[in-house]
């Protein structure tokens, strides 16, 4: 239906570390991912969105970037990317990068000449550096996202630097031109190898406030879920994705930006997808949605409305590396896969793009257990545990039913994988009639031969249950508990996440009816 392939795409999301490890140490890699690709050809994903892979002291696995026009050596190097950026393109699959531009590493070349440099010295004119005036107050109330504060001294105590993030993620100063033209370089270095995109690394951080005022309360603030923040959602942030379009447009092949940018409203994050900045931005209000009808069409409509009126497809996610696995959210359990499933279903009949997080697919669920000496997320450390993070969505994938890390790689995996995840392995969901994986397949195909030109709601065929006409197919979607009638929607059932009976979709379930 679309000219562009970014308006409707379905974007499969390779978090590298977790994904396939084919040297054996225990951690994935670009090879790892390479050898799978026959795997993504055949579930029907139009893209892959690489989480970051660049050289990186992984203090926030690899949203710490110390060179960003390397490849960390964990991964592998640039041949290997660009043997996996070949043989992806050569079944279809397009590549998008991951660009973290609002902070690096405390190890990249800048951070380290500009500790070495003097206060007040073009060096450290590249980041937020301010005098200590009061060792025990720092410059403002910010608090970190991964919780403490934002503000870190120098070793001399002389100085405080900001980071919004780990105090190994120092923020960038974007008031500096040096900084804009050293990323607008990179963006050229990796656009020149033939990615096909980026997607941009908390896109609605750059820019801060004047003189980086406090906020209100007590300076702590959730990224997930949050409202406008003087170091978030600033408008100026607007005029650099001015300054990137022109440069992407400079190239052929149709290429993209995705923000995750999370803003307090559809219409605030829709600013980010004017015709001269962004082509699609994450829409995180069905990853904070309650599994309810409500809540969904609320989001739904929203998301469609304020798109529209920039132009821009929808983007709907349920899943990614920072939250917890929708399985999980919906309850765990059979129940919490029968919702994600008809969650998933949903999505994929939706106007808009879809994106799926690796391992969804098999029906993976979040780990809830992992123990305290194996967990990384930065989160979990600055919060003392009160905070237990992202890693039990961070598991590695399951390949095969059994053997070394069931297929992850020959020695074991970086975090320990539960004992019973054999059973939902690729492996053991290849070609089973009812599995997750093969419903996953069933609905890509079939969404793609089914192209939504837009969305009509119909009548609601129960309490806590909604239909719409996409213009392709008739969807229906029971969040209640109690099974719903659906006769009246069509004749010829597409496919029914839940098997429908007596003419009625059970509860958790969605169906699709030929027009
Ligand atoms: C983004 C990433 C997250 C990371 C943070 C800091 O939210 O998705 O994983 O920790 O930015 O870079």
């Amino acid at each position: 239906m679309s000219e562009h392939w970014w308006r409707d795409a379905v974007i499969y999301q390779v978090y590298p570390r977790s994904f396939a490890d084919a040297d054996g140490d225990g951690m994935g890699d670009l090879e790892g991912i390479r050898s799978r690709i026959p795997y993504l050809a055949a579930l029907g994903v139009d893209a892959v969105w690489l989480s970051p892979c660049f050289a990186s002291p992984q203090k926030d696995a690899g949203y710490d970037v110390s060179d960003y026009r390397r490849i960390d050596p964990r991964f592998g190097d640039l041949d290997d990317f660009d043997r996996m950026l070949a043989d992806a393109h050569a079944a279809g699959i397009r590549l998008i990068v991951d660009l973290v531009p609002n902070h690096t590493s405390s190890e990249h070349a800048w951070f380290q000449a500009a500790l070495a440099a003097a206060p007040g010295s073009p060096e450290r004119e590249r980041y937020h550096f301010r005098d200590v005036v009061d060792p025990e107050v720092p410059p403002n109330n910010w608090q970190s996202i991964f919780g403490g504060p934002a503000w870190t001294k120098t070793d001399d105590g002389k100085q405080w630097y900001l980071h919004l993030f780990d105090a190994s993620q120092p923020d960038l100063n974007w008031d500096n031109p040096e900084v804009h033209a050293e990323f607008q370089s990179v963006l050229r270095f990796w656009l020149d190898r033939g990615v096909d995109g980026f997607r941009i690394d908390v896109a609605h951080g750059m820019v801060k406030a004047d003189g980086l005022p406090d906020t209100g309360g007590d300076g702590t603030i959730e990224m997930i879920g949050t409202t406008q923040a003087p170091f978030f959602d600033q408008d100026g942030v607007h005029d650099i994705y001015r300054s990137w379009r022109p440069i992407i447009e400079e190239y052929d092949g149709d290429r993209i930006f995705v923000a995750e940018a999370w803003t307090d409203s559809a219409e605030r994050r829709s600013l980010y997808l004017r015709p001269d900045e962004l082509h699609q931005a994450f829409n995180f209000d069905l990853v904070l949605a309650p599994f309810s009808a409500a809540d969904f069409r609320k989001a739904i409509d929203s998301e469609i409305a304020n798109n529209a009126g920039v132009g821009a497809p929808c983007t709907w996610v349920l899943s990614n590396h920072d939250v917890q696995r929708h399985v999980t959210r919906y309850g765990g359990g059979e129940l919490g896969l029968a919702r994600a499933k008809a969650a998933t279903q949903l999505l994929l009949s939706l106007p808009g793009v879809v994106y799926v997080y690796q391992g969804e697919e098999l029906g993976l669920n979040e780990v809830l257990d992992l123990p305290a000496e194996v967990r990384e997320d930065p989160t979990f450390f600055r919060t003392g545990g009160a905070q237990i993070g992202r890693d039990g969505c961070r598991v590695p994938l399951p390949w095969t039913r059994e053997g070394s890390s069931f297929g992850f790689g020959a020695n074991g995996s970086w975090l320990p994988q539960p004992a019973d995840w054999g059973a939902l392995s690729a492996e053991a969901e290849d070609g089973v009639p009812g599995s997750t994986l093969e419903f996953y397949r069933s609905a890509i195909a079939l969404r793609k031969a089914h192209k939504a030109t837009g969305l009509t709601w119909l009548a609601d065929p129960g309490e806590d249950a909604f239909a719409f006409d996409n213009g392709a197919l008739v969807a229906v979607v029971n969040f209640g508990a109690e099974p719903v009638p659906v006769a009246g929607y069509g004749t010829e059932v597409l496919l029914a996440s839940s098997p429908i009976t007596d003419g009625l979709l059970p509860g958790g379930s969605t169906a699709w009816f030929n027009k």
